[in-house]
C-alpha cells in the first residue's frame, strides 16, 4: 500500500493532535499485536507464500516517479511504514547547517543505515530519503513538522523534519536525531536500491 502527500500537508495535519496520537499509537500497537497473533495461524496453515514472504521481510517495489518535490510517499514493508521523501534543494541545504545539534550527524552508528547511506543526506540519491517511519526510542510514529512551525519542541531555526509526539524526540530531514532527546539513534534507513528511474526496491539491495 502506498500513499503520497506533500510534506507541508503532513505537517499541518500533525500539529494539534499529539495527545490523541499518543493514545492512537498505543491502541494501534496493541491492535497490531492482537492482529498479528490472530493471523499467525491462518498464514501458517494456508501456506500463502506472498503473505508469509511479506511478513518475513520480502522486498517491495515502489513507483516513486509520481512523488512531487517536497512530498512524501509511504510504502508498507515488513508491516512497517517506510517513507520515501523527495527533498527539494532547499531541504537539502538545510541539512548542512545543524550538525552541532545532532547526535550522529555523520551516521557513525552503522546499524541505522546501510553503508551506501552513511553520509550526511543518508541516502543513495540526495534527492530521495528512504527511512522506516518508526521512532528509535519506543516505536511511535513521528509527525512531519515544517519550517516555521509553532511546535514548541522545535527552535526558531528549525529546517523541517519530524517530531515524535510520544516523548518529544526530533529528527531532521535525513532522519538524524537531535541531541538531548529520548531517541538514542537516527531513524533506520532500510536496505534499498533503484531498479530503474522512478522504481525503488525496498528491503533488498545489491551491496556485497
Ligand atoms: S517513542 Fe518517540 S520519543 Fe519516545
Amino acid at each position: 500500500m502506498t500513499a503520497s502527500v506533500t510534506f507541508d500537508a503532513l505537517a499541518a495535519n500533525a500539529s494539534d493532535h499529539d495527545a490523541e496520537r499518543r493514545q492512537m499509537v498505543l491502541l494501534t500497537a496493541a491492535a497490531a499485536g492482537v492482529a498479528a497473533a490472530a493471523v499467525a495461524l491462518p498464514l501458517v496453515s494456508s501456506f500463502a507464500p506472498s503473505e508469509r514472504a511479506k511478513a518475513a521481510g520480502a522486498a517491495v517495489e515502489a513507483d516513486i516517479s509520481d512523488i512531487a518535490p517536497g512530498a512524501v510517499k509511504t510504502v508498507e514493508w515488513r508491516g512497517e511504514p517506510v517513507w520515501v521523501m523527495r527533498r527539494t534543494p532547499e531541504m537539502l541545504a538545510g541539512l548542512a547547517a545543524q550538525d552541532d545539534q545532532l547526535v550522529d550527524p555523520a551516521s557513525v552508528v552503522t546499524s541505522q543505515q546501510p553503508a551506501y547511506a552513511q553520509n550526511t543526506h543518508r541516502s543513495i540519491k540526495p534527492e530521495y530519503f528512504v527511512a522506516v517511519g518508526i521512532c528509535t526510542h519506543l516505536g511511535c510514529s513521528p509527525n512531519a513538522v515544517a519550517t516555521g512551525s509553532a511546535n514548541p519542541s522545535v527552535g526558531a531555526d528549525w529546517k523541517g523534519g519530524f517530531f515524535c509526539p510520544c516523548h518529544g524526540s526530533t529528527f531532521d530531514l535525513a532522519g538524524r536525531v537531535f541531541k538531548n532527546k529520548p531517541a538514542p539513534t537516527n531513524l533506520e534507513v532500510p536496505p534499498h536500491q533503484y531498479l530503474a528511474e522512478g522504481r525503488l526496491l525496498i528491503g533488498e539491495d545489491n551491496a556485497a
